[in-house]
């Protein structure tokens, strides 16, 4: 034990911060932590729009997924853009001549939704949300937003995908 313990009793050197100092020594520890946290949500709220600022999604263009006769009439299939993992997308066939494809992630808490071909909707297992497989608008449950969806261009009996634009969701509201 060092020196300056010595005359000390065990149980005060041990607890070496004086009863009257007890609350001024919490106080600043809660400062300190306060002061931290809040200087790492301050980074946090820097770092996330830079960082969405330099990986901005990939326009999609022409991007081939597979071929029509890959897929029966009611069936779906999951496919990556380019590879990347981190945004599944579902080719759905609704009929012969009718596709679509939208974002397999539930806009809830991102769940892998699945397509209902016998009810004309697409289900999220977690929480019972369900969107209308035609335009993907929640129909029921905790999902707030539509699956983004991708428009479909069938060339010579191959799919391909491309960004869904604004005008097209115009053109689709006025059709609908
Ligand atoms: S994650 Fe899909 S409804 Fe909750």
């Amino acid at each position: 034990m060092a020196d300056r313990y010595k005359n000390i009793p065990d149980w005060k050197a041990d607890f070496p911060i004086k009863k009257t100092e007890a609350g001024y020594v919490a106080r600043r520890d809660f400062l300190k932590v306060i002061t931290l946290f809040s200087g790492i949500m301050a980074a946090v709220n820097v770092f996330i729009p830079v960082f969405n600022f330099f990986h901005k999604r990939k326009v999609i263009k022409d991007y081939f997924v597979c071929n029509a006769s890959e897929l029966k009439v009611g069936t779906q299939k999951t496919f990556y853009v380019d590879g990347d993992h981190r945004n599944p997308y579902m080719l759905i066939r609704l009929a012969e001549d009718d596709w679509r494809v939208y974002e397999q992630k539930c806009t809830h808490l991102s769940c892998s939704v699945i397509y209902d071909h016998e009810h004309g909707m697409i289900e999220c297992p977690c929480h019972h949300g369900f969107f209308d497989a035609k335009d993907g608008k929640v129909l029921q449950g905790p999902p707030p937003r539509p699956l983004p969806r991708l428009n479909v261009v069938v060339k010579d009996g191959k799919i391909f995908v491309e960004d869904y634009t604004y005008e097209q969701q115009i053109n689709h509201k006025a059709h609908s």
